[in-house]
């Protein structure tokens, strides 16, 4: 909120410019509104829990990826049109978790590492996005993009090229989100869910170092989100026509979050871990959404999609957009809307407040 000055168009606004006298006090008197204003402006910025000079360094998958997905739907209509009006790398109608995260953070979305020579050197003091759709822990059928590690190891280098340094990483805070494409390049190249066990097992052993290497640079505050409800996701629920989450992949993503909460706990951390539970958050919003649906049949069903393809040939991409994409809770086949993702980050607001804790 700034200071509104009106200059009434009136010939008494006129007459006092006209007496030098009233002039130059009433240009001392701006210039006392333009310094309060500051000091106002200031002193909120920095009651966000004292959180000046922060940067967030976000690592993983579309979830989180806010432009570094080249050539992929995110790039492309409809996403984009609710925020920032236009497709601009977000597989989403709008913002997404990273977007929310920033701004609980008092800071600006961080720059994605695609863009890092090509923007103002000012731009990379929120931090970077590594993440990438498509990608996983360990590489992912659906695209070559780089894996966790190698997410790491490229922030890493930026460290070692000073661009950020030690003090910067001590008050930075880390986003990871990860997984569920690994999971569905599991499903692709072995088929059964039933079988995943060692799979996970592995896969949560991979992540639990990742996320090691992470504290190991020397940031302090991590913060990793547990597995959403795979079954709720419309590709799956699709089958029931959008009735019901399918059952096995929630097992899965349960099973995934368990073994991912006892490997944190048995890291010998100096760091803070942080989990955001994005299980119990999207069952949460999606049921509290289908409550009121039961008593109102005209609102949207949770479960169902905003976008539909229905033409895919020869590259072209023909899609219907729902008539309220700000009433819906998921987007497409398995991303949240900006609306999904603002009820997820409400109720993650609690937990979120140990971030701003030294
Ligand atoms: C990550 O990707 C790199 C490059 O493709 C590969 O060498 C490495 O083994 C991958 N890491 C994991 C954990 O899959
Ligand atoms: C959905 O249906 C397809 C085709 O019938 C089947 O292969 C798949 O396993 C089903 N998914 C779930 C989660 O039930």
């Amino acid at each position: 909120m700034g200071v509104h000055i009106f200059f009434p168009s009136t010939n008494e606004s006129r007459s006092i410019h006209d007496d030098p006298k009233t002039q130059s006090l009433f240009t001392l008197f701006l210039f006392i509104l333009v310094i309060l204003n500051n000091i106002i402006a200031e002193a909120r910025r920095s009651s966000r829990g004292g959180f000046h000079g922060t940067k967030l360094f976000v690592f993983g998958d579309s979830y989180v990826d806010t432009g570094n997905f080249l050539r992929s739907g995110s790039y492309k209509p409809p996403n984009g049109i609710t925020f920032p009006g236009k497709p601009a790398g977000r597989f989403s109608d709008g913002r997404v978790l990273t977007d929310y995260i920033a701004s609980f953070l008092g800071i600006r979305t961080p720059v994605a590492y695609r863009y890092r020579n090509y923007v103002e050197k000012s731009k990379l003091q929120h931090g970077m996005n590594y993440a990438q759709g498509g990608t996983g822990i360990f590489n992912s059928i659906l695209t070559n993009g780089p894996n966790l590690t190698t997410q790491i190891n490229s922030f890493q280098k930026l460290v070692q090229l000073n661009v950020y340094t030690k003090h910067d990483l001590r008050s930075s805070v880390a986003l990871v989100n990860v997984g569920g494409n690994d999971y569905a390049t599991f499903l692709q190249t072995n088929g059964n869910l039933k079988d995943v066990g060692a799979f996970s097992s592995g896969l949560v052993n991979q992540l639990c170092l990742d996320l090691k290497g992470i504290e190991g640079m020397g940031v302090r505050k991590i913060a990793i989100t547990l597995m959403m409800p795979m079954g709720c996701a419309p590709q799956q629920s699709v089958n029931t026509s959008y009735t019901k989450c399918a059952e096995l992949p929630n097992v899965v993503a349960r099973n995934h979050n368990q073994q991912l909460l006892h490997c944190l706990a048995n890291l010998k951390q100096s760091s803070v871990f942080l989990t955001l539970d994005l299980y119990n958050t999207f069952n949460s919003v999606i049921s509290s959404m289908a409550r009121k649906r039961a008593k109102n049949p005209r609102l949207m069903n949770p479960l169902e999609p905003c976008v539909r393809v229905e033409v895919e040939k020869e590259g072209k991409h023909k899609y219907k957009v729902c008539e309220k994409p700000e009433a819906s809770f998921f987007w497409d086949q398995a991303h949240p809307s900006q609306n999904g993702w603002h009820s997820v980050y409400s109720q993650l607001q609690s937990s979120l407040h140990q971030l701003l804790q030294n």
